[in-house]
């Protein structure tokens, strides 16, 4: 008798416990969306401007209004994000390195930036 009280309230315990989960759960998508929103914005107000030589002076980029002649041409190249951070770490070829220049968390959002406005993104 009092087991079964005891698994009845056990019941309604994991009940309340995964509506709890899942209100908890749910916040946290808009918020993760939002956080890619202001990524993705720093990203492209990088790629324009804020660091010497920008991006948009060597490279093509529809999305960003950006017709540099340089070097390849994003959407055409349409790099994921890895390759655009290899690049931008090391440098390539008449492209400098913006290691020293960029913080980690600048190259990841111009990385992630680079990659969805040119459709690279996997
Ligand atoms: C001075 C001109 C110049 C600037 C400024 C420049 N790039 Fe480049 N970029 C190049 C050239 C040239 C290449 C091709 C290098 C090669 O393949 O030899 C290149 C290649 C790339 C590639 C392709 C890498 C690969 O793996 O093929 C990406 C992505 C890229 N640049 C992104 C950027 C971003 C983002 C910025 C801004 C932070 C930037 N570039 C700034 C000239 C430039």
């Amino acid at each position: 008798m009092r087991s079964t009280i005891q698994q009845r309230f056990m019941l309604h315990a994991m009940r309340v416990a995964s509506v709890l989960v899942a209100g908890l759960a749910l916040p946290v998508l808009p918020a993760l969306a939002a956080d890619d929103r202001a990524q993705l914005a720093l990203g492209k107000k990088l790629f324009l401007q804020g660091v010497v030589p920008s991006c948009a002076v060597c490279h093509t980029l529809q999305a960003a209004g950006a017709e540099g002649a340089v070097g390849p041409v994003l959407d055409e190249l349409k790099p994921d994000a890895a390759r655009v951070a290899k690049a931008l770490r090391n440098g390539l070829g008449q492209m400098p390195s913006y290691k020293d220049k960029l913080t980690d968390a600048e190259i990841e959002a111009l990385s992630l930036y680079v990659s969805k406005a040119s459709g690279g993104a996997k």
